[in-house]
C-alpha cells in the first residue's frame, strides 16, 4: 500500500504569523525523505491554507507525486489544468467546515463532474472522487468514468465503540473490493492515525491511504524536545 502526506496543516501554522515558516516545499522534501509516497494539498476556494504559489512551487519542486484536493469550481479547475497534477481528488468543500466532511454525492453531481472529469482527461490528469464507502456512489463514479476513487474512511476513524468500529471496516473492505472489481482504483483517507491505521493496511483492494492531520500532529510532538534543546543551547550559552 502506498502512503501520500497531506501538508495543508504546515501550511496553517505558516499562515498564523503571515510569514513564510513553516515552509510546506520543505515539509514536502522532508515527506518524500522519509519515505511517503506521494505528497496531497487542498487548494481551497478562501486559501485558507495552501496558497496559489505553494501549489505551483510543489509541481516544480516534489519528485514523487503530487495529489491536488479541490472543490469542482471554475477557478480552481483552471488553476488545476495549469498546474498539472499527477491526480486531481475532488472533494465537496463547505466554506466554515473544518475539515472536509463527507463524500461527495455523485448521483446528484453526476452531470457537472462528467463535465469536470473529462477536461482533466482532456489535458491527460487522472481523476479521483471522494466518495463515502456506498455501492451506489461508487457506481455513479464509474458511469462517469472516474480514474479512482477515495473512500471516506471518517466514519471507520470517529467510530465511538469497538462493533461500530468493526461495522464500518467491513464496509470499506466491501467497497473496495467493489470499487476494485468495477476497475477503479480505490484510494483511501481522513481521520486515520497511528491506531487505527492497521486493519486498513489489511484491504488488500486499497491502493493507498492519505493521511494528513495525525502525521502533523505527531511530528510536532516529537519534534519538540530537539527544537527546545537546540534553542536551550543558545540560549544558555549566552
Ligand atoms: N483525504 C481527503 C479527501 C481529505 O479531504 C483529507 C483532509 O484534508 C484527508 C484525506 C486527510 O485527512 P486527515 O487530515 O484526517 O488525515
Amino acid at each position: 500500500m502506498r502512503l501520500s502526506i497531506n501538508i495543508d496543516h504546515i501550511a496553517t501554522l505558516r499562515n498564523a504569523r503571515g510569514g513564510d515558516e513553516p515552509d510546506p516545499l520543505m515539509a514536502a522534501k522532508i515527506v518524500e525523505r522519509a519515505g511517503a509516497d506521494g505528497i496531497v494539498c487542498h487548494l481551497r476556494e478562501d486559501r485558507r491554507h495552501i496558497h496559489d504559489q505553494d501549489v505551483k512551487l510543489l509541481r516544480d519542486t516534489i519528485t514523487t507525486k503530487l495529489d491536488l484536493e479541490m472543490a469542482a469550481t471554475s477557478e480552481i479547475i483552471n488553476i488545476a489544468l495549469r498546474v498539472k497534477p499527477d491526480l486531481v481528488t475532488l472533494v465537496p468543500e463547505k466554506r466554515r467546515e473544518l475539515t472536509t466532511e463527507g463524500g461527495l454525492d455523485v448521483l446528484y453531481l453526476k452531470k457537472s463532474l462528467q463535465k469536470v472529469i473529462d477536461e482533466f482527461h482532456d489535458r491527460g490528469i487522472p481523476v479521483s472522487l471522494f466518495i463515502d464507502p456506498v455501492q451506489e456512489q461508487i457506481k455513479a463514479a464509474k458511469e462517469i468514468n472516474t480514474d479512482m476513487i477515495e473512500l471516506h474512511t471518517g466514519e471507520y476513524a470517529d467510530a465511538r465503540s469497538s462493533s461500530s468500529r468493526r461495522k464500518f471496516l467491513k464496509q470499506l473492505a466491501a467497497m473496495a473490493k467493489f470499487g476494485r472489481d468495477m476497475g477503479l482504483g480505490v484510494n483511501a483517507g481522513h481521520g486515520l492515525n497511528y491506531d487505527n491505521i492497521k486493519p486498513i493496511v489489511a484491504i488488500q483492494e486499497i491502493e493507498e491511504v492519505s493521511i494528513g492531520h495525525a502525521i502533523i500532529a505527531h511530528a510536532v510532538i516529537v519534534g519538540l524536545e530537539r527544537a527546545v534543546r537546540e534553542m536551550v543551547s543558545l540560549v544558555k550559552k549566552g
